[in-house]
């Protein structure tokens, strides 16, 4: 994605992509092939490699394809001029003029990409770890050394969300982001929802299906997400915030019965990463979320993701697609190149400093809330509840109870009308405690 935070950024203008890749450049036209050098030859680089050697003629060449132990990497469809290398150095010396990060995770990848930037090269990455915690000093250092720096495919991977905050959003002022930005959880819960089955039983499914990693835990607890929606923080709301001031909530506590019971509220459940900015403070949110059945969050199967932006004058606009795989990736990353080929060669302006907020970050949002409980059933069960909620001043909306459980192991729905997270957690507490919980209450945000 573009520098959207500096003067320079200001000024420059995406390229609408078509132009520039379809177009024949033997006709006269003055751009030249800019170089590229590949680092990490996994999925997505895989993928890359193939698009960009498919292309004839087009404004980029792959000269070296880098990747520790490269020999079993050896593919016959790479041109044969093209250099393979396990030395990082090399690329760095090289006369390449972009370097494309794709081996992921933070080590050695930052190193690799200050390196590259500091010796003039520009860089496209699609790593969301690297972006949400070092974006901002990265995107300084690149505009120090006069190239720049994309990561479109660091958020929602083939959905082109990042590029559009820069073009088609940067006239509005958007206030909110919210988004469905982790494939592994939508693939459980909505397979959760579709067949009712174990969370264990959804969670090994995306596993065999390739949805998941063997440790799922980034995914599961949200890690995964604030790191994404940290950078379209950064991208669409101007506003620095590290992923860790992100409360993020897991989505392992969600059983088969919570969308039973969200059915009655026509509502269904979905991992919602949200970002609103209200004054000088960001209310952040990424965890399982009642959403209507009807609405686009709602509509969200598999392992899709849809991000919704608001805007002040624009109101909202919705990005939906394939959020991960190797070649909806590939194709942002190939489109960040485009844009880099096409800018490399614009003289370098003056810098100004970032004009990034620092806001305080709060996941007190004010909305109605759905409390599940497991309870050893006995006579005074909703009396306790009612008396606890009442000496916090929260209403109830609804008691939501459905047959055919066993009376050791009884689930069943309290709403609450709306209140900030801050007033309902104190009484979570002291319900979670009761002695006919047999496990902590589900507390679920319901977003209408
Ligand atoms: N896959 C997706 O759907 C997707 C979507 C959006 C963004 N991304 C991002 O894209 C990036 C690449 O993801 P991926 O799925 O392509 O990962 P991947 O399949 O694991 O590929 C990473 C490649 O980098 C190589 N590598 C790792 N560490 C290295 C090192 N220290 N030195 C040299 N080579 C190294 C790996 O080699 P080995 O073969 O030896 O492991 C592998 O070939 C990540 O930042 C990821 O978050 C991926």
């Amino acid at each position: 994605m573009k520098i959207n935070f500096t003067e320079q950024a200001l000024r420059k203008t995406r390229p609408k992509a078509a132009i520039v890749i379809g177009s024949d450049l033997s006709q006269g036209d003055q751009i030249r092939p800019r170089g590229v050098a590949l680092v990490g030859f996994g999925t997505v680089g895989r993928a890359v490699a193939q698009i960009l050697c498919e292309r004839k003629n087009s404004s980029l060449r792959l000269t070296h394809i880098c990747n520790r132990h490269v020999e079993r990497k050896r593919q016959a469809w790479v041109p044969r001029d093209v250099i393979w290398t396990e030395d990082f150095d090399s690329v760095l010396n090289s006369d390449a003029e972009i370097l494309v990060e794709l081996i992921g995770g933070l080590h050695p990848a930052e190193n690799l990409v200050r390196s590259a930037l500091k010796a003039g090269k520009s860089v496209v990455t699609a790593n969301k770890q690297l972006i949400a915690r070092h974006g901002p000093e990265l995107l300084k250092l690149a505009g120090e050394n006069g190239c720049q720096l994309e990561f479109g495919a660091s958020v929602a991977g083939g959905v082109p969300v990042l590029p559009a905050l820069h073009t088609g959003l940067c006239g509005d002022r958007l206030h909110g982001i919210a988004g469905i930005l982790n494939g592994t959880c939508n693939y459980i819960l909505s397979r959760l929802e579709m067949s009712r089955i174990p969370f264990s039983e959804a969670l090994e499914e995306a596993q065999a299906r390739g949805y998941a990693e063997a440790d799922a835990s980034e995914d599961l607890d949200g890690g995964d997400a604030r790191a994404k929606l940290s950078i379209l923080t950064l991208a669409g709301l101007q506003a620095r915030v590290s992923p860790e001031a992100i409360r993020a909530r897991t989505i392992r506590s969600i059983d088969a019965v919570d969308f039973d019971y969200a059915a009655e509220l026509e509502c269904t459940i979905r991992q919602i990463s949200r970002a609103d900015l209200k004054d000088k403070t960001l209310f952040a949110d990424v965890g399982p979320s009642l959403v209507p059945a009807s609405s686009p969050f709602g509509r969200v199967q598999r392992n899709l993701n849809l991000v919704l932006t608001s805007g002040q004058h624009g109101g909202d606009v919705a990005f939906l697609g394939a959020g991960a795989g190797g070649e909806p990736t590939a194709v942002a990353v190939v489109s960040d190149l485009m844009f880099v080929a096409q800018n490399i060669s614009a003289q370098p302006r003056a810098q100004r400093p970032l004009l990034l907020a620092s806001p305080k970050v709060s996941c007190d949002f004010e909305t109605p809330w759905y409390l599940r409980f497991w309870v050893n059933d006995q006579p005074g069960i909703i009396a306790s509840l009612a008396a606890i909620l009442s000496a916090h001043r929260l209403n109830i909306d609804s008691v939501l109870q459905k047959p055919g459980f066993e009376k050791s192991a009884l689930p069943f729905v309290i709403t609450i009308e709306p209140c900030r997270d801050a007033q309902l957690h104190p009484a979570l507490e002291k319900m979670s405690a009761l002695e006919f919980c047999t496990k902590p209450c589900l507390c679920l945000p319901i977003l209408r």
